[in-house]
């Protein structure tokens, strides 16, 4: 690893958000870019609500390479920016932006980065599988979306809330078969199913003793994937676990949108095994 420094010609990055300073992202950026031996810097800002349009002047004024943006204004971004890209557009949110010279374009990393970590871990081809997905808000969208585009042949959604399964499943049918049912309606499928996606905050801390469906339910024929990273493993993958099914946590998406974005900034290949490392020794201390 080359000598860190930050001089005249450092490149700046960086990540927007509300609240912004539990975000694991400028210690995974800054590691990624030692990595390369970049110099580049990347920092955490406290973007309050109705100043994002500043801020998104802001890059172009410093003349910013990049910045993730997360919670609350992925949305809100997309009215401020150049250009977006097919995939953002698709999933109405943006996070992460590439100032091009000036010209900002927007993307969303989070549902390949999700589909990349998932396939990288356990090594499925999801070309013809059935999923359920449990949950249907925004990190739902994404990752339907990326699940479809990949060759998912079928994906039911199951929600607390059915109405929004059904709206959700509506919109990814124009890529794959889709359905919305209630959770009540998902002991009557999980034996069709080839892989689980838990797309709720269910048992995420501090609530780690809940499970986003009766675990009972699940055996040797099932990938179980969780989207919640803190636990790293949830009682859902350990239950799923001990059942027999092959497991996958959350951490691996947040470590991949962000690789994504690194490669989207800089055209290098982002240093996957240094980017983990860093994130997981900072879960330890
Ligand atoms: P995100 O952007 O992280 O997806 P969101 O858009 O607020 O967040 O979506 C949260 C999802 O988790 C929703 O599907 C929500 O179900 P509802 O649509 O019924 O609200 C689900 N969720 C959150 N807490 C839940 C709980 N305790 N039990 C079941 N589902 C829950």
């Amino acid at each position: 690893m080359s000598e860190w420094k930050l001089d005249s010609h450092t490149i700046m990055y960086g990540v927007f958000g509300d609240p912004v300073r539990h975000s694991k992202s400028p210690i995974m950026l800054n590691r990624a870019f030692r990595e390369a031996g970049l110099n580049a810097a990347y920092a955490a800002f406290h973007i309050l609500p109705g100043t994002l349009k500043d801020a998104v002047s802001g890059i172009r004024a410093l003349g910013f390479r990049g910045v993730n943006v997360t919670i609350p204004h992925k949305v809100e971004l997309m009215s401020y920016l150049d250009e977006i890209d097919e995939g953002a557009r698709e999933i109405g949110a943006v996070n992460t932006v590439v100032n091009d010279g000036g010209r900002l374009i927007g993307y969303n990393t989070d549902g390949i980065g999700y589909v990349r970590s998932l396939k990288e871990e356990t090594g499925i081809d999801l070309r013809g599988k059935r999923v359920l997905m449990l949950g249907a808000g925004g990190a739902a969208r994404g990752v339907g979306y990326a699940l479809a585009k990949d060759g998912a042949a079928r994906i039911w959604i199951a929600n607390r809330t059915r109405e929004k399964a059904v709206e959700l499943a509506d919109y990814l049918a124009r890529h794959t078969e889709a359905r919305g049912i209630g959770m009540d309606e998902v002991a009557g499928i999980v034996g069709e199913v080839d892989l689980i996606v838990n797309n709720t905050s269910v048992g995420m801390h501090p609530n780690v003793n809940e499970v986003p469906m009766d675990t009972s339910l699940l055996g040797e024929r099932h990938v179980v994937s969780d989207l919640v990273y803190n636990p790293l493993i949830t009682k859902f993958l350990n239950d799923a676990k001990a059942r027999g099914a092959v497991i996958h946590g959350g951490l691996g998406m947040f470590i991949y949108q962000g690789a994504y974005a690194f490669e989207y900034w800089t055209g290098l290949p982002a240093p996957i095994a240094a980017m983990r490392d860093v994130v997981e020794q900072s879960f330890k201390e």
